[in-house]
């Protein structure tokens, strides 16, 4: 009955996509041991897989754990379909992950200098928990806990508050993430925060990509474009010296397509200190309706491009990967994914030249990316 309710509502209103919740039916085996294997309780709360599907056949499941992307299926240029993200198998092994697979990544993403930074002429400390740095909003942040889930018929919102003082960023902030899947093969993740005191805010989602759908190829064949003149140096700990640095004559030019590997061993200093790309690039463009990275695989014929508000994007070409995170069948090896974190840039609230991170009382801050997967020839 349930059900007839639901698909009655569906034709009525027109819905293109649905969220399969996981008690309904129309599931392979596989699916459902997969929900089985994402089903599991923590904190007393309840974790549970969700997905998204459109007409196309492209799904994308969650988890309210980090409010995290499972997998993302998408067709290759023969209408195969297949994984293209780094995962897990379950939820045993999402809580344990290190490597932030596809979670939601705050109050502040990336790194700041010391876990040090004013606000207002009153100091705060984050957790240092990246050497000397604090990354990640600190330790046990919103990316290892239980969200709260609401399901809409072509979307799913994740929201979460985050205590005054947790990791040592002051004010309750509300925090909700808003995945919506389009008929165009678009991810679209909306973000908006609210606080009751003048706090931090960055946050992103921390996908690992593989265009291939088999991660236990590298990145280093795929073409990216990245529509950055600029990206922000680093010191030896990743954190930027504030410079604004051109990108010609640098591994770090993309503004043309190349293969991720082409320059990824130069020899300049850059790369060394990120042990390939762990960087933050500068959009030449604002504009969401202008593509700020776009990625091609030429085996399989994908295509990602990356819309997004957010000022830059931390491309990191999975140089920490070295087979301890496991799943689907495999270890994850050295750079067998990359990530596109669109975000304000690192260290922001210790670089006046950087656009800013605050966010006051009465204030939402808003942020949209969103990743459409087409193919080529
Ligand atoms: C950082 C990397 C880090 C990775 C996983 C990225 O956002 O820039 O340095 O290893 O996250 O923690």
């Amino acid at each position: 009955m349930k059900k007839l309710l639901v698909i009655a509502q569906m034709l009525l209103l027109g819905f293109s996509s649905c969220v399969i919740e996981p008690e309904k039916n129309n599931k392979t085996n596989a699916d459902m041991e997969m929900e089985k294997a994402f089903t599991d309780t923590l904190d007393g709360k309840k974790v549970q897989m969700f997905r998204l599907s459109n007409k196309g056949g492209m799904s994308v499941d969650f988890s309210n754990y980090g409010a995290t992307v499972l997998a993302i299926q998408v067709p290759n240029k023969e209408g195969k379909m297949e994984n293209v993200l780094l995962g897990y198998d379950s939820a045993k092994d999402l809580f344990a992950g290190k490597s932030y697979f596809g979670c939601i990544v705050g109050r502040y993403a990336n790194r700041i200098a010391n876990g040090k930074f004013s606000i207002d002429g009153q100091s705060f400390s984050a957790p240092q928990n990246n050497g000397v740095n604090s990354l990640h909003g600190g330790v046990n942040s919103i990316d290892k806990q239980v969200w709260d889930v609401k399901q809409m018929n072509d979307a799913i919102s994740f929201s979460i508050k985050i205590k005054d003082g947790e990791n040592g960023y002051p004010g309750e902030m509300n925090l909700t993430v808003i995945y919506s899947l389009r008929e165009d093969n678009s991810l679209v993740i909306d973000y908006a925060a609210t606080t009751d005191k003048p706090t931090l805010v960055n946050v992103t989602n921390h996908a690992y990509f593989n265009l291939t759908g088999d991660p236990s190829k590298t990145i280093l064949d795929h073409d990216m474009m990245i529509n950055a003149s600029k990206f922000t140096p680093v010191d030896s700990t990743l954190i930027p010296t504030g410079e604004l640095k051109e990108v010609r004559g640098t591994a770090f030019d993309f503004t043309a397509a190349k293969p991720i590997g082409k320059d990824i061993a130069a020899n300049e200093q850059q790369l060394i200190y990120g042990l390939g790309y762990d960087h933050n690039f500068v959009f030449d463009s604002k504009d969401i309706k202008t593509p700020a990275v776009v990625v091609t695989e030429k085996t399989s014929g994908r295509k990602m491009e990356v819309f997004t508000t957010e000022p830059g994007v931390q491309f990191y070409s999975g140089n920490f990967l070295d087979g301890n995170e496991k799943g689907r069948g495999m270890a994850y090896q050295y750079r067998t994914g990359f990530c596109l974190e669109t975000q304000h840039f690192p260290d922001s609230p210790n670089q006046p030249s950087f656009p800013t991170t605050l966010l006051k009382p009465g204030e939402t801050w808003k942020s949209q990316t969103i990743y459409r997967f087409s193919t080529i020839k």
